[in-house]
């Protein structure tokens, strides 16, 4: 199987992408719903909540678990990579993040001026900046922390005045610097996407990383046949969460995009 982990409901919009791109897997998806958002946490914190998401997902069976949150990815994933699968023992599992497919896609770009839209704690822990700076040389990053946008788009306020003017605010600072692309490095905002480009302009190009990271998803199994020989292929997804179930599967469809038919509680920790 292969686990997805978010703080929340948000990489659903992933496993979705996941599923257009690689239907044929099973997935095991585990959101975090009880302690999100995880935006407003320290790194330890992030780090420890993700290393039980992840534990509860090899626990039940995922061989390759992937961190669908921008913020788990960026504050536990290097962590939790040192410690549940190095190790000569380790050869059948790993854990992936949504960070560096994307910023592998900037760099590929080649732009010289990118925007960064992200959580506080994803803007902060500068992952994006290291990890770009792997394959492109003499970049500028303009990065923006958006601490409100989660709340307003878990709260279906999508479509609304205040939301886009929200938006604006935050999009002006990125907008000023005159970027070639924006990445929206946050799993909610591609539920925004079309928001986004309308600010941005034309020129803009604003990245989907859904569909990035899927394709980075299909290129990793195939160059690892230990963990994709090992993963279940009967199209079967299972769905868990932390807190409310009923509330899972009402929020957690928009985000989706398809039905959400059972929903089972994870106690973690
Ligand atoms: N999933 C988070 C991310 O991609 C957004 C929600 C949160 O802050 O927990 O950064």
């Amino acid at each position: 199987m292969i686990g997805v982990f978010d703080s929340g409901f948000g990489g659903l919009t992933k496993l979705s992408a996941f599923i257009d791109e690689l239907p044929e897997y099973d997935y095991i998806y585990l959101g975090d719903n009880a302690r999100a958002p995880y935006g407003d946490h320290s790194k330890g914190i992030i780090t420890e909540y993700t290393r039980q998401g992840v534990r509860f997902l090899f626990d039940k069976g995922a061989n390759l678990v992937i961190l669908a949150c921008n913020t788990a990815s960026s504050n536990a994933l290097r962590t939790l990579q040192e410690e549940e699968i190095r190790g000569p023992q380790v050869k059948d599992r790993n854990i992936l993040g949504v960070i560096f497919p994307i910023a592998e896609e900037v760099a590929r770009l080649k732009a010289k001026r990118i925007g960064l839209i992200g959580t506080r704690a994803t803007v902060e822990s500068g992952v994006y900046r290291e990890e770009i700076s792997k394959g492109l040389k003499d970049f500028e990053l303009t990065q923006k922390a958006c601490p409100l946008l989660v709340p307003l788009i878990e709260q279906g306020w999508v479509n609304r005045p205040e939301t886009m003017e929200i938006l604006e605010s935050y999009l002006e600072e990125v907008k000023a610097a005159n970027p070639e692309i924006l990445v929206p490095g946050c799993t909610h905002y591609s539920i925004l996407q079309d928001e986004i480009e309308e600010i941005m302009g034309p020129e803009v190009k604003v990245l989907e990383t859904g569909k990035i990271v899927a394709r980075s998803l299909r290129d990793y199994l195939g160059r690892h046949p230990e963990i994709e020989s090992r993963l279940g292929k009967n199209g079967r997804r299972k769905f868990y969460c932390t807190d409310s179930p009923e509330e899972f599967k009402k929020i957690g469809e928009t985000f989706f995009g398809h039905g959400i038919e059972q929903v089972e509680l994870a106690k973690l920790g």
